[in-house]
């Protein structure tokens, strides 16, 4: 199996265009020209993404999830097609990212186009790598205008003791969540193996469009729905956490998302995609899984 396709960053800033069909190398440095997610290299961005940590870990508890979960569950706010959301993302910038400063779009195209070159037969996985980033417009007023912690960065879970591989790790100790003796155990509330299905997971884009999918009766496969449910899910996915948690569904599930979150991660390059040249392949593949209108 090849890994990727040609996507190398270029070091003088062109940009290149996805499309020969050498296999393909991870880039080393992303559009900062640092590796990726090195959460400690000195960088601008640095000090943001740690105080993003702090409030994410401090404010995201079982009662907020709990809530939120409730509320967006309601789907009343907006009623648009999937490309619509597409082009609505370009408005939106996640500041929990230090890799990415590029157009949302260009990020999901970028991702995309990636697997299909690799998995072509795998429709459904192109699709899901299209559409895994839509829940960022929860940032957007019309759909609430969440605060980044809300919406963006790794997720894990709540109920149960926050494990140490979670980024950031030291900010829990303000959060109430783990002084509650309920909460704080490795497993909490939850008994082994009950699948992650039963686990409250900090609330974001992933959990959103996992709800978005779901109430408007996609036809993607379970394993579409637990990418996007779980892409964000790094304690599990990178470091193996939690899985005293997962049942014997996940652990097929879990397989495709590793094979996900590689190009999610290393397409985030300087490589633009032609959006107008690949649009009628990704509008065929959203009317063969989605209504043309879907609530949000
Ligand atoms: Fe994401
Ligand atoms: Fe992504």
């Amino acid at each position: 199996m090849a890994i990727l396709n040609d996507q190398k960053p270029s070091s003088n800033g062109n940009n290149e265009i996805i499309g020969s069909s050498d296999e393909f190398v991870a880039p080393e440095i992303n559009s900062f020209g640092q590796s990726f997610r090195d959460y400690n290299a000195e960088s601008e961005r640095q000090k943001g993404v740690e105080e993003f940590y702090r409030l994410n870990h401090i404010n995201q508890t079982y009662d907020f999830v709990t809530k939120m979960r409730e509320e967006y569950k309601k789907l009343n706010r907006v009623e648009m097609s999937i490309w619509e959301c597409c082009e609505l993302l370009n408005e939106v910038v996640d500041e929990s990212d230090p890799d990415l400063d590029e157009p949302q779009i260009q990020h999901l195209l970028q991702t995309a186009e990636a697997i299909r070159k690799d998995y072509p037969n795998e429709d459904w996985l192109h699709l899901t790598a299209l559409i895994h980033d839509l829940g960022k417009v929860l940032l957007l007023p019309k759909f609430g205008g969440l605060p980044q912690w809300a919406v963006v960065g790794d997720t894990h879970p709540l109920g149960c003791a926050f494990d140490d591989s979670i980024v950031h790790h030291k900010y829990f100790k303000d959060n109430p969540d783990s002084k509650n003796p309920a909460y704080n155990s490795k497993h909490g509330i939850y008994a082994e193996g009950c699948g992650l299905e039963n686990v409250m997971i900090s609330w974001g884009h992933d959990d959103y469009m996992y709800l978005v999918a779901k109430e408007n009766a996609t036809t993607l496969p379970e394993a579409g729905l637990f990418i996007i449910r779980y892409h964000s899910f790094y304690p599990l996915h990178k470091a193996g956490a939690y899985k005293h948690l997962m049942n014997t569904a996940d652990e097929e599930n879990l397989k495709w998302l590793h094979v996900f979150n590689k190009y999610d991660l290393y397409s985030k390059s300087k490589v633009q995609v032609d959006v107008e040249t690949v649009k009628p392949y990704y509008l065929s593949l959203i009317e063969k899984y989605f209504p043309a209108k879907l609530r949000w």
